[in-house]
């Protein structure tokens, strides 16, 4: 594989030569592109003699034939930037091109992984973290930084990430990129909102950020993706979306979208039930509130599916958790269900990582530890993927890849 490795100015420099040298290790053929700010901390002499190519020098550099900042990007098939420093990440989201790492990142469509490098400081601070936001919304992948030591003898977060869990998760990436090319994917996501009366609903605690990063991350491995959704979340670039409020709607635009599809993931929380009769006008006084249940629209979506669809499930229990989803499973006759126990610290609603429990028909366990919500569902689209590759969906005697974890 064709690396670009990015290595932008900030002391972890030092560590991308770690991650230059692992790469080429690897059986990777790699080119490492150095700001002027990154020659300050360590010497060109240093990655070309590690790298597979020179380093090259610039904007202006002819390079195999072509131009430097477009050839590179180009024949990249996977592009590193570690570390990418604030004012990297700054001028890659605002789109400029102004040096040869910065129109590399343009020019490429190869996936993209930076691995933000910088104080604590400039870390929290919003502009860091809204520019880090949309490269992610656009498919660009994140290596969270760490906890240590940084430049200047302070402590705390913003240490580049450890040279093994960057190549590791680069080529990670690299394995899924475009594995679902080919494919439609409808994700649902969004507590579902029940009307009382015109003012008022029964709604739940779902932010929609587990399905919406579902559906980035399907589109960013190649699927065609319809996101029906209640949440006010900004939707990922390139998926259609479908803005829906109750269970109701939520159903109409499944069952519209569910039939071409070949993946289905009901990540959405909808109401189990809502009330039988919504007021015309706004109710005054205490209202009877008389309920009737919502359509399963999961279920209603196993009875109906196509040979070689895969469907997913979502469960969230506060307890019992993996027997509890185990038993869903069965019930809804799904071929994977997700289960997050929504009271465990820093998982379920609202909050942007999560944890769960992967449960398959056909006896897959794997536990998925606290991490983003992105790499949940990256987890979870890797089980996808080796069902479809299987074509054994919807049933429960397939061959078994039990992975407990
Ligand atoms: N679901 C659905 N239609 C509904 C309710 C839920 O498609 N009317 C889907 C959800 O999107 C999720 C899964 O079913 O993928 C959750 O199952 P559900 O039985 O609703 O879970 P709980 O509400 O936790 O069920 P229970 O109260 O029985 O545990």
């Amino acid at each position: 594989m064709r690396i670009v490795l990015g290595v932008s100015g900030g002391i972890a420099a030092y560590k991308a030569v770690e991650v230059c040298r692992r790469l080429v290790d690897a059986g990777h053929e790699v080119t490492a592109v150095l700001t002027d700010a990154a020659r300050r901390f360590v010497g060109e002499a240093t990655f070309s003699a590690l790298a597979t190519h020179p380093v090259p020098e610039g904007l202006w550099q002819r390079w195999e034939g072509g131009i430097a900042h477009t050839r590179l990007g180009q024949r990249a098939d996977l592009v590193v930037v570690a570390p990418a420093t604030a004012d990297l990440l700054a001028r890659y989201a605002a789109g400029m091109a102004d040096d040869l790492l910065s129109a590399t990142l343009l020019a490429t469509r190869a996936p993209v992984v930076v691995c933000p490098a910088m104080h604590t400081e400039m870390w929290e601070h919003p502009a860091v973290a809204e520019n880090l936001a949309t490269l992610c919304r656009r498919g660009v992948h994140v290596v969270p930084p760490g906890s240590g030591r940084l430049a200047g003898g302070d402590e705390g977060v913003g240490r580049m990430a450890e040279p093994a869990t960057i190549v590791a998760a680069a080529l990670a990436l690299s394995a899924r990129h475009g594995d679902l090319g080919g494919t439609q994917v409808v994700v649902s996501a969004g507590g579902t909102r029940e009307a009382i009366d015109p003012v008022r609903v029964i709604t739940n605690r779902s932010s929609g950020k587990q399905g919406h990063a579902i559906a980035e991350a399907a589109a960013a491995r190649g699927a065609r993706v319809t996101l029906v959704t209640s949440s006010a979340l900004e939707p990922p670039a390139g998926v259609e979306v479908v803005h829906v409020e109750s269970a109701a709607d939520m159903h109409a635009a499944i069952a519209a979208a569910a039939p071409s599809a070949d993946v289905v993931v009901m990540a959405a929380a909808v109401a189990d039930w809502r009330p039988k009769a919504p007021a015309a006008q706004k109710t005054h006084g205490l209202p009877e509130l008389v309920l009737e249940p919502t359509p399963d629209i999961l279920a209603d979506l196993a009875s109906a599916r196509r040979p070689g669809q895969v469907l997913v499930g979502f469960a969230a229990e506060t307890e019992d958790v993996v027997a509890r989803a185990r038993r869903k499973l069965e019930r809804k006759g799904v071929d994977l269900v997700v289960v997050n126990d929504v009271s465990a610290p820093g998982a379920g609603f609202d909050h942007d990582t999560n944890e769960v429990t992967i449960l398959g028909a056909d006896g897959y366990v794997a536990a998925v530890p606290l991490t983003s919500k992105r790499q949940v569902a990256d987890a979870i689209l890797d089980q996808v993927v080796a069902r479809l590759r299987r074509g054994t969906t919807g049933s429960n005697d397939s061959k078994r890849d039990t992975k407990e974890g």
